[in-house]
């Protein structure tokens, strides 16, 4: 990540669901905790629940439909026009559940991460912790990786494990978003006090 020697650091977030690491990232960057400050949420479902949180929360929104477009590389283009209109120094991926694309990738490449609910290589995509709870795995986690052009790959950033030898799915979620919250947030300011040294 570059940046501009501005005070705070321009971060767009991407997301298609429910978007609690989006919030969690927002109410950080307005109570100071990171030195940043939301500047769009990119969302490729007009009907999730991120929309919502980003009405009350007052962040700008991109939400489009892909299928009104001719190809990938047409919303990215229009998603790249708006990064750059908005001088992001920074793409925290939350739960966006497309593989980003040559097109942002060769613009971007290099300032965006993502989150993702299991200790990376492993249960990588969709579902990763039903995958992990299926596996019958003891260690879950969540991991913070650099974005390339491959699923939920690229270099990774940050981990945190956890032992869990209930049988409580659900228990395992809400352990895991828990952590997601805490670790992106830390991640983020630690990334930010890297570039600034
Ligand atoms: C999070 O658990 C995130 O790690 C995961 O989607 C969830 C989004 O939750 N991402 C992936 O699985 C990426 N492959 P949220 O919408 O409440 O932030």
């Amino acid at each position: 990540m570059t940046m501009k020697n501005e005070k705070s650091v321009r971060i767009a977030v991407f997301a298609s669901g429910n978007g609690s690491n989006f919030e969690a990232i927002v109410q950080a960057a307005l109570s100071g905790r990171i030195d940043a400050r939301v500047v769009l949420l990119v969302c490729d479902k007009p009907g999730a629940f991120v929309n919502e949180r980003a009405a009350r929360l007052g962040v700008e929104t991109f939400a489009f439909r892909p299928k009104d477009y001719v190809s990938k590389e047409a919303f990215e283009w229009e998603i790249a026009r708006l990064l750059d209109e908005h001088e992001v120094d920074l793409v925290c991926l939350a739960g966006y559940m497309r593989i980003i694309g040559p097109t942002l990738l060769g613009r971007y490449g290099g300032k965006i991460i993502n989150i993702h609910p299991s200790l990376l290589p492993a249960f990588r995509g969709a579902h990763a912790i039903e995958q992990a709870f299926e596996y019958g795995v003891k260690v879950y986690g969540v991991s913070i990786h650099y974005v390339d052009d491959t699923l939920d790959g690229g270099k990774i950033i940050a981990q945190k494990a956890f032992e869990y030898y209930g049988d409580d799915i659900r228990e395992v979620e809400s352990m895991i978003h828990a952590i997601e919250h805490e670790l992106y947030i830390d991640t983020v300011n630690k990334l930010i006090r890297e570039k600034k040294q």
